[in-house]
């Protein structure tokens, strides 16, 4: 008995050790472990004019309660069959071209903005000035 409340006291105060110490703390999702915060600077743009955003993958995720397939997607005969534990890639991955659209799919620089952007518009939340996503 003793030694089983000894046991837990010691998970216990292991658990809380490993929360402290690790600052960028993964959420676990179906689809593998993301960052709480994501400092998006993809490389694909090259040399960056802008600063990095940062963004809270965990906060629109959980708290926004927005569904993943609202930001990601793979696109079969114009329909988006990505689902919840399917893998998930870089968007950079697919809009390969920095800033110029490539037919439909558009260019990375687009289809961020179109994404954050749109949504912010559209719900009358979030941030839609430059400088509120890009602090400089
Ligand atoms: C509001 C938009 C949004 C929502 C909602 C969202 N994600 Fe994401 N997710 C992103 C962005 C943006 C990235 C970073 C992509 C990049 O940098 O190219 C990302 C990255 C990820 C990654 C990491 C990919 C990697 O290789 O590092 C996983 C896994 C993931 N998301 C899963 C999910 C799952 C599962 C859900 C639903 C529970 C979800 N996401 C909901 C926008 C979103
Ligand atoms: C597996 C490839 C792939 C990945 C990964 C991908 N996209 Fe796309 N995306 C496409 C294709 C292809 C289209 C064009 C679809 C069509 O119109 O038929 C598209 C369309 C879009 C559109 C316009 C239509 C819409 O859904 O509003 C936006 C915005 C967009 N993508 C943003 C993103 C963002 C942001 C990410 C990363 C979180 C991402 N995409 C990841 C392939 C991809
Ligand atoms: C489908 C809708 C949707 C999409 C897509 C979306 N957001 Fe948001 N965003 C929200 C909502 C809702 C809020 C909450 C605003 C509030 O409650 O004040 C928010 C808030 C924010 C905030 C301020 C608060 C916070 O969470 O830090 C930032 C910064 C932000 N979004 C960045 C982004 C970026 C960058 C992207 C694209 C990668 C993005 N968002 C895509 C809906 C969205
Ligand atoms: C809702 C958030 C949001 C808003 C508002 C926003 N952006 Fe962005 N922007 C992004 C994201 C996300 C990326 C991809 C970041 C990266 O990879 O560096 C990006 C990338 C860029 C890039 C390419 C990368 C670089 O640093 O050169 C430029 C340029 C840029 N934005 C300019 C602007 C300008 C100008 C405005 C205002 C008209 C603006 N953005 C408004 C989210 C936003």
């Amino acid at each position: 008995m003793k030694k089983g409340v000894i046991a837990i006291a010691i998970m216990v105060a292991f658990a809380v050790a490993m929360m402290m110490g690790s600052g960028a703390i993964a959420q676990t999702t179906k689809s593998g472990d993301v960052k709480d915060v994501i400092e998006i600077k993809d490389p694909l743009f090259g040399k960056h004019t802008k600063s990095a955003v940062t963004f809270s993958h965990k906060k629109h995720s959980v708290d926004y309660k927005l569904k993943c397939d609202t930001c990601h997607h793979v696109y079969k005969d114009g329909k988006n069959v990505w689902k919840e534990g399917d893998k998930v890639e870089m968007c950079s991955a697919c809009h390969k071209s920095p800033k110029k659209n490539e037919g439909k799919v558009l260019s990375l620089y687009n289809a961020f903005h179109k994404n954050c952007k749109d949504c912010h518009k559209e719900m009358k939340k979030g941030p839609t000035k430059c400088n509120e996503c890009h602090p400089k």
